[in-house]
């Protein structure tokens, strides 16, 4: 096997604590089979999220130190002003705490009740806050973007004939489209500049303004460069350039590839948009230079974003995703392919045929993960996303039981990875024990953070 280069080393560990079978069994009954509820210091490798959890490099730590934290005028948001200018060249940059903070402002001076928005597909959260303000969001991701076996490069790619259809129908109601790269709820999926350009130009036809949700650009680009054809020689900056000329501004979650904890920011081009935006800003974030943030977060940003450039990095972070994928299909594990830039994605609906959406198959697996390995992924399912049909108040299922393991950048050794596949292989092992599960409680919307379930049929969760 080829190895390969590891573009960092460690300088500083956090240490974790192992934790007994019977410690696990216990805390997951307390957590009422809910993964949501486990304290991370029962948890040996947490795939839970890449959001917030990066590593942050020797670089980073020091800006931290050196922020300036001017309530106007902090010389780091001028740095991180000028360093997002350069990657991503918006006339208007607007700090945020996190990324649904910019969707949040954006939507809410942008929409009204009548508006649509379409998108390849919308993360949950962009499509909670477009749903906030009245409005209808959008799914117009090609085919081959629903389906988790096909081999297609660019599956995150938007249908031109989806989108028409949605100008067809909406005309004047939508006021501009979004394009989220990669897509995350599609499995990291990236887009393709081709794909990009075409909706840029649709878009651009209409006088309609196209936004991009941005949070994993870097990975995006990677893939870019990786294969489409022409994009093999230039670098991933010259790339990321390319895909937001394109576009008029963008959202930013800096908790994925700006390499920090903590930061978000908004990207415009028209002034009218960005005046009325900053107002509502000050109004509930703080004054257009920290946006939520203190002075050292954007320094900690504009460094993040000069390193998340690398493509030595980016092979490194992208290839350890999808070595752990290999394992698991080494091992027999069904997975979404082809493996997305920041997650693997068990398939569980073919993992667990034995269990009926009903019984919650990956919901059942995400916590047999924790209970047999005490890793952590999240369910992408029934406990998510099934709902009762306004009319005949049936229970409609999503069309995929999905296991999204999440990777933190700069976190894991291989050694962890190799092992959450090995578990992974376990529990396909185990086969029908592996029962199904119930719900005890739940809330009237975005239950799956906080519902508790229990085995069906009551004991163990994993039959002897
Ligand atoms: N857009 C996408 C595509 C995302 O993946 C996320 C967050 C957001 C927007 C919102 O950003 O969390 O900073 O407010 N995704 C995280 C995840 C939570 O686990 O995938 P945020």
């Amino acid at each position: 096997m080829e190895l390969p280069f590891v573009p960092y080393r460690i300088k500083v560990v956090e240490p974790v604590r192992r934790v007994s079978r019977e410690e696990r069994a216990a805390a997951l009954a307390k957590a009422g089979y809910n993964v949501f509820g486990l304290p991370s210091s029962s948890i040996y490798v947490d795939l839970l999220t890449d959001s917030g959890t990066s590593a942050m490099s020797d670089a980073q730590w020091g800006a931290l130190v050196q922020g300036d934290e001017a309530y106007a005028g902090s010389r780091n948001y001028y740095d991180f002003e000028e360093t997002i200018r350069d990657i991503f060249g918006y006339r208007h940059v607007i700090p945020t705490h996190q990324g649904r903070v910019a969707e949040n402002l954006l939507f809410t001076t942008r929409l009204d009740k009548r508006s649509v928005v379409p998108n390849n597909i919308h993360f949950d959260t962009t499509r909670a806050n477009v749903e906030h303000q009245g409005a209808l969001a959008l799914d117009c991701v090609i085919d081959e973007g629903l389906d988790p076996t096909g081999e297609h490069p660019f599956k995150g790619d938007m249908s031109l004939a989806k989108l028409a259809e949605a100008f067809d129908r909406y005309g004047d109601r939508i006021p501009f489209v979004m394009i989220t790269i990669t897509n995350n709820s599609g499995g990291g999926q990236p887009v393709s500049l081709a794909n990009i350009r075409e909706v840029s130009a649709f878009c651009h036809g209409r006088g309609v303004p196209l936004i991009f949700d941005a949070c994993r650009f870097a990975e995006n680009a990677w893939f870019i460069k990786r294969r489409e054809p022409g994009y093999g020689d230039r670098s991933i900056k010259e790339i990321a350039r390319e895909i937001f000329a394109l576009g008029d501004g963008c959202t930013m979650s800096a908790k994925k590839d700006a390499l920090v904890n903590m930061g978000g920011f908004l990207c415009l081009n028209d002034d009218d948009w960005a005046r009325d935006i900053t107002n509502l800003l000050i109004l509930i974030e703080g004054f257009r230079t920290y946006g939520g943030l203190a002075g050292r977060d954007l320094a900690a940003v504009a460094q993040g974003l000069r390193e998340v450039l690398d493509d030595d990095y980016l092979t490194y972070r992208i290839g350890q995703v999808r070595r752990m994928g290999e394992q698991m299909q080494a091992r027999g594990v069904p997975i979404l392919t082809p493996v997305g830039g920041h997650a693997v994605y068990v398939d569980a609906r073919r993992l667990l045929p034995h269990l009926p959406q009903s019984a919650f198959p990956a919901q059942a697996f995400t916590c047999a993960l924790y209970l047999e390995g005490g890793v952590r992924g999240v369910e992408i399912g029934s406990l998510m996303f099934a709902h009762a049909d306004p009319e005949t108040g049936r229970t409609v299922h999503p069309a995929m039981e999905l296991v999204r393991l999440a990777v933190p950048r700069r976190v894991y050794t291989e050694t962890h990875l190799a092992y959450v596949a090995e578990v992974c292989g376990r529990l396909r092992e185990c086969g029908e024990r592996l029962r199904g599960l119930e719900i005890v409680e739940e809330a009237p919307v975005l239950r799956h953070f906080t519902a508790r379930l229990r085995p069906l049929g009551g004991g163990s969760l994993i039959a002897d």
